[in-house]
């Protein structure tokens, strides 16, 4: 089974191609992953701008299809399904992938799937590594931050979510005060080493407190305030503050992990989305998974941020299945993971 996916949900216009036995073998094959990043486009706003995103989509995203089939040395007759982001996201954007993915399905008479981004975020572990359902997923990105159990596509049960920001917002922001760049993760996670995670006593919201919800604005405010008092151009001071921020944030997902570990003890703990990058965290959540006799498993590092094959692979799941979409399929800005907390999801698996 061969499906193309295509993502373009936020500031990366993206294409890949995966390729899977239809049974048996649980993982599956890259065959073409391109991807085309509005870094340029947005960094002299300092975020990304949503209209400018849709019209660099629009720009871009024919050529990435064309150059992903010449990558995988195939036509589109070669395929057996099209896959997109059909939400959550920025709509522009969304709309522009969907719609391209409806007419490349009508037109070559394919099936056609629409994935919800985090599923995709959620299941790439899937692609490259050995890990039954169910499992227990951290899924941190830049707009989510979440506690969930996966007992396969479309069926997951939400343990915890952040109840103001977001992780990777969080990390985006701290970047910024300090004057270091977008996108914040992994310019923090450089500037952190070699600096001291125990200068700056930061707060760690939701620490020790029962459940698997999340809070991070506290942290954030807390930030801000040290940089107030600091000197920008103090590197010392900017290595120990991003590793302090770094070691807080830890500390903060390990214990909600542990938590979420005592009301779903499963083997396997996941971490996916654009946070999961960050290879400190992953020795924090690793440690913290061995001492609860479970196994972390990440995607690699280039998998966790947007991508093209974590919707071909989630669209190869769906098609295993036989989950497929109408063409009549809309867009969705919000779309909640957990089907139980979703008021559209009657049809859905
Ligand atoms: O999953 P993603 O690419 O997009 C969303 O779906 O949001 O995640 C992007 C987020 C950004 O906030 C970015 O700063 C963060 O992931 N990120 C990281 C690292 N790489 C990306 N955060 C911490 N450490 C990293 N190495
Ligand atoms: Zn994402």
């Amino acid at each position: 089974m061969r499906v193309l996916g295509i993502e373009t949900s936020c500031d990366e216009t993206a294409v890949a191609i995966v390729e899977a036995p239809a049974g048996g073998d649980p993982m599956g094959r890259i065959l073409a992953n391109v991807v085309y990043s509005q870094l340029v486009e947005h960094r002299r706003f300092g975020g990304v701008v949503p209209e400018i995103a849709a019209r660099a989509h629009l720009e871009h995203l024919d050529g990435l299809v064309g150059q992903a089939l010449a990558e995988a040395g195939l036509g589109l007759g070669d395929l057996d399904a099209i896959a997109a982001t059909g939400g959550p996201g920025l709509i522009g954007g969304v709309l522009v992938g969907v719609m391209t993915a409806k007419a490349l399905a009508f037109a070559h008479d394919k099936p056609f799937l629409a994935i919800n981004h985090l599923e995709g975020h959620a299941l790439t572990v899937r692609l490259t590594e050995d890990v039954a359902f169910p499992y227990l997923l951290l899924l941190v990105s830049g707009g989510h931050c979440q506690l969930l159990t996966v007992q396969g596509p479309g069926d997951f049960t939400r343990l915890g979510t952040t109840i103001d920001d977001a992780v990777g917002e969080c990390f985006d922001k701290t970047a910024k005060l300090l004057g270091l760049g977008f996108p914040g993760g992994p310019a923090v996670e450089a500037a952190a080493l070699g600096g001291d995670p125990q200068r700056f006593a930061l707060p760690r919201p939701m620490w020790r407190k029962p459940g698997c919800d999340f809070s991070f604005s506290g942290l954030k405010t807390a930030v801000r305030q040290t940089v107030e008092k600091m000197d920008r151009g103090d590197s010392r001071a900017v290595a120990d503050l991003c590793a302090s921020f770094q070691r807080t944030v830890g500390d903060v997902l390990a214990d909600r992990c542990a938590n979420a570990l005592a009301v779903a003890p499963l083997p396997t703990l996941v971490v996916a989305g654009g946070v999961a990058a960050n290879v400190y965290l992953r020795g924090r959540l690793e440690a913290l998974a061995a001492s609860h006799g479970a196994r972390l498993v990440a995607p690699p590092v280039r998998l966790c941020t947007d991508n093209g094959a974590m919707i071909a692979w989630a669209g190869l799941e769906r098609l295993r299945l036989g989950l497929v979409d109408g063409l009549d399929f809309r867009p969705r800005p919000r779309w909640p993971l957990d089907p139980a907390l979703d008021p559209a999801a009657v049809n859905r698996v």
